[in-house]
């Protein structure tokens, strides 16, 4: 059979930085399990508009479409601030999510023991946190209509649409049903359906899809009552269910409890292709980072983390990711920290390339 094939896009910032770990990571699982992948690149972001004047070429679309996984670093930076905004590089992530159609994105928040004493939280809080956000990421007010930005009696007017048809709804919500029937069989779905009627009928679809989910606990939050019961009490909470906008909020308010943004990885899925596998985009939570760009401080574990979850969802090879967790779970427990997991007490922390280098080392002692 042919090797599964991956589209990298590292993109700006940090995201060539921990890019680069990921693919010495890809090596080794090529070299010590002989599972091989064929790896195509490309650009992404302002590093394509730099080359063609747009954030995604066609062709590089039409080469996500074909994979059986894109991988992505991250992408913008404040080079392209005053771009105009179609062709900013923020835009060429949302059509990879928009036209492969990657409508559920799964974005895990774990606490690893050794670092519960660095989060800004109580340790009592986070240790042993383990919870799933999925968010709705391709509709919602990042793509309704009408938008713009507008003049009305004399004066601009920005517009955004919050828009969800009850389909679009209904499909994010059995992918977190279907996550939680894995997990702790418990999802709480959050919206403002005391002010919205998008709301409302998120709630209204929600809750007819979990009829055919009854194992399942479900309960609904406000999402402002959500974000404060996420640092309040994290651990009630095993899968969160939520719209585009919330979802991008309360994901890197959930980052905080792990220690640090450098953790948190994400998988976006969406239909089953012509193989069988979802069409799949794996990419940190984070963004390009501009403040520590260049400069080889950035932790790579969530962009290593997107490439574990890549193993799992796109290749069925959980066991293969389970040891690619474990080694970063040790190395985080032997100490190994990035600038960004520092505490107060201080120390010299390790380099991206660094970090790598002790997680293939724990890697070579998994075998
Ligand atoms: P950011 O996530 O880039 O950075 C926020 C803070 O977290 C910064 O202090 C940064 O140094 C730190 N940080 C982030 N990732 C880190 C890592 N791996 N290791 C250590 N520290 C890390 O968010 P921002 O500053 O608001 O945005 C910067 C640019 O990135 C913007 O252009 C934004 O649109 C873009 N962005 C892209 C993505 C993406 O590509 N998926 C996600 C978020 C933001
Ligand atoms: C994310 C980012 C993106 C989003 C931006 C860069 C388009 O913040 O992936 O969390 O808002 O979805
Ligand atoms: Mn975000």
């Amino acid at each position: 059979m042919a090797n599964p094939s991956l589209l990298i896009l590292a993109g700006d910032g940090i995201g060539p930085e921990v890019m680069d770990e990921v693919k010495r990571i890809i090596g080794w699982f090529g070299d010590k399990r002989d599972l091989t992948f064929d790896v195509s690149e490309d650009l992404v972001g302002g590093a394509a508009y730099d080359a063609h004047g747009v954030p995604l070429h066609d062709d590089t679309m039409a080469k996500a479409q074909d994979v059986d996984a894109v991988l992505l670093g991250a992408v913008g930076g404040p080079k392209y601030d005053d771009l105009d905004f179609s062709v900013k590089p923020e835009r060429g992530l949302l059509r990879l999510r928009k036209e492969m159609d990657l409508f559920a994105n799964l974005r895990p928040a774990q606490c690893f023991d050794a670092l519960a004493d660095f989060s800004s939280l109580k340790k009592d809080v986070v240790a042993g946190l383990d919870i799933m956000i999925v968010r709705e990421l391709t509709s919602g007010v990042y793509f309704g209509e009408p938008r713009g930005i507008h003049i009305e009696d004399n004066m601009r007017v920005g517009i955004n649409t919050q828009r969800y048809t009850e389909a679009e709804i209904e499909r994010a919500a059995r992918a977190a049903f279907d996550l939680a029937m894995k997990r702790n069989k418990k999802v709480c779905s959050m919206e403002k359906a005391n002010v919205m009627e998008s709301g409302i009928l998120w709630r209204d679809v929600v809750t007819e899809v979990h009829a055919d989910y009854p194992e399942v606990e479900l309960s609904h939050m406000y999402a402002d009552n959500g974000a404060m019961q996420l640092v309040r009490a994290p651990k009630q909470f095993d899968v969160i269910l939520t719209d585009n906008l919330f979802g991008d909020i309360l994901s890197d308010c959930a980052a905080m409890l792990t220690g640090s943004l450098g953790m948190l990885p994400s998988a976006s899925l969406g239909l089953p292709m012509a193989n069988g596998r979802p069409k799949a985009m794996y990419e940190p939570v984070h963004g390009s980072a501009p403040d520590i760009a260049g400069q080889g401080k950035a932790n790579p574990i969530a962009c290593i983390l997107s490439f574990a979850m890549a193993l799992r969802y796109s290749f069925d090879e959980g066991s293969e990711a389970d040891r690619l967790e474990a080694a970063i779970e040790k190395v985080l427990a032997d100490g190994a920290r990035t600038a960004d997991l520092m505490g107060p007490e201080g120390g010299t922390p390790l380099s991206t390339t660094q970090m790598g280098d002790a997680i293939l080392a724990a890697l070579d002692e998994s075998l």
